[in-house]
């Protein structure tokens, strides 16, 4: 299923929502307590460098799956908010993440709602946000990269990484914005919605939203020529 109108992209959420849903037992079980090869190997390095998480800071983790870099942050000393759509996965970060829980704050709450991100505000305003592996599977990228930026202080920064838009597509269309069924970790029990956005459909939204971009990384695996997902690092106007 290959499906371009890009004002249909938002009514999928649900869809998309109750797929995680079926998978989440499954993902958990396959990320386990650590994460696995690719995110310890590809994502990680670039992105803990971009962050640069310091002692005391205030980190917002955005679709953070079973919480495995909420973890992380918070052996770094972070004090983490983090939140995933899918109610199984925020039970099972909970549970893996048990004896961080006096650092990490686990919620439900939809990245493409401003409402239900803004109420995640806290008493002060967050250091950093970052957002693993996620904007290629959420529906619509806009509500996010504003509330994230109200939400940070002045100067702040913001680190995601997602699939290379060039190299990581679902045909030979590309500057086209779309989305499709597709498969994260083999074996997974349904298939997953991805959403395609061309690298100036990602980067106009954070400009809009009152970003610059002061760090990037075109990341690869086995093929050392072809990266295969984009990890960005955007700042906060003072
Ligand atoms: C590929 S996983 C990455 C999870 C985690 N960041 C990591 O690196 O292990 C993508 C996550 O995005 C979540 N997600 C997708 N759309 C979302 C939305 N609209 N709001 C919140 N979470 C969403 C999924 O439930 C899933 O846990």
């Amino acid at each position: 299923m290959i499906r371009k109108d890009r004002h249909n992209f938002h009514e999928t959420t649900k869809d998309s929502r109750e797929r995680w849903e079926s998978n989440a037992d499954y993902w958990d079980a396959w990320m386990g307590d650590n994460s696995n090869f690719f995110h310890c190997n590809v994502v990680r390095p670039h992105t803990e460098e971009l962050l640069d998480i310091r002692e005391g800071d205030l980190i917002l983790d955005i679709a953070c799956g079973n919480g495995n870099f909420s973890q992380r942050a918070a052996e770094k000393g972070a004090r983490v908010v983090a939140f995933d759509y899918s109610e199984k996965m925020i039970a099972h970060a909970k549970k893996r993440r048990y004896s961080f829980l006096d650092r990490i704050s686990f919620h439900v709450c939809d990245a493409t709602s401003r409402r239900e991100l803004m109420n995640l505000e806290q008493n002060q305003p967050f250091d950093k946000a970052v957002a693993n592996m996620a904007f290629m599977d959420i529906a619509d990228i806009k509500p996010l990269l504003h509330a994230v930026s109200d939400l940070l202080k002045p100067g702040g920064t913001f680190v995601f990484s997602t699939h290379h838009p060039c190299f990581a597509r679902p045909d030979d269309t590309y500057l086209t914005a779309r989305f499709h069924e597709g498969i994260g970790i083999r074996g997974q029990p349904v298939l997953q919605l991805y959403y395609h956005r061309s690298l100036q459909d990602i980067f106009q939204t954070c400009f809009q939203a009152g970003f610059m971009i002061d760090g990037f990384y075109e990341e690869p695996d086995d093929d050392r020529e072809y990266p295969v997902i984009i990890i960005v690092r955007v700042k906060k106007g003072r």
